[in-house]
């Protein structure tokens, strides 16, 4: 049986009961794969760029006997995925940037039915503040940890309302700060990356005390659970 790690459990559980998925730069297809055997989708498109890991899900998929269910196309973002084919979206385990390029240029995306699951690696800012931006609104956001990494995973729909988002929303997004290991470390990580950015700062400005207030509520945060696992 194929057991996702916590990362991917998360994404999973973000994904709706019989909707019909894709997953954006699926690789190994393990999400897809996973839901189909769990009959929690009708239908999913395991899309990627490349030939190689679009090969690798092509295996598992046969593998794992849900041809029937998971198809595979090879794809540059969604350009080749049609909006009838997928309701809710999962893009994961690429940057922010391109994450925030892919939805940039998917305009059937812009649609309040459509679900976005988002796992960043790297820019959760950027890709926070992109949203904020252009219309879309988080619906869920929790963190998880994978071997030693921490990762968010942003759950979220077009609204069309435009926000501003404030330097903690651009950080933390609805992230809640509940007192678990996952959020602990993810805040723990954060922290240390702010006050190193937060170095480039101009020390009497107002972004400054802007970043020193989130990473004293961070900070806070972070002491509070002690050694709590
Ligand atoms: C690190 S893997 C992530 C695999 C899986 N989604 C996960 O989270 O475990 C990133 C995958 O995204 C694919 N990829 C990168 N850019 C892409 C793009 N513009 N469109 C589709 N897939 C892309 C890569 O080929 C690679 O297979």
């Amino acid at each position: 049986m194929l057991i996702l790690d916590e990362r991917l459990s998360l994404c999973a559980s973000y994904v709706r009961e019989s909707t019909a998925l894709a997953d954006v730069g699926t690789d190994h297809a393990y999400l897809p794969v996973w839901l189909a055997l769990n009959k929690r989708i009708r239908s999913a498109v395991a899309s990627d760029v490349r030939k190689g890991p679009l090969g690798n899900a092509e295996k598992n998929i046969k593998f794992y006997g849900v041809g029937d269910i998971v198809k595979t196309v090879l794809s540059d973002g969604l350009d080749s995925v049609s909006p009838d084919e997928a309701d809710d979206i999962v893009i994961a385990g690429m940057g922010g940037e391109l994450i925030v390029s892919i939805i940039d240029r998917t305009a059937w995306l812009f649609d309040k039915d459509k679900r976005l699951i988002l796992q960043p690696m790297t820019r959760s800012n950027t890709l926070r503040k992109y949203l904020y931006e252009n219309g879309f609104v988080t619906d869920k956001e929790e963190a998880c940890v994978s071997g030693v990494k921490a990762y968010s995973v942003i759950c979220c729909h077009y609204d069309g309302i435009v926000r501003k988002p404030t330097l903690e929303e651009e950080y933390l997004g609805s992230l809640a700060l509940r007192n678990d290991a996952p959020t602990r470390k993810y805040a723990s990580v954060l922290c240390a990356k702010l006050k190193n950015i937060r170095k480039g700062v101009y020390e009497s400005s107002e972004l400054y005390s802007e970043y020193t207030k989130l990473i004293e509520k961070l900070d806070d945060f972070v002491d509070a659970g002690g050694n709590e696992k």
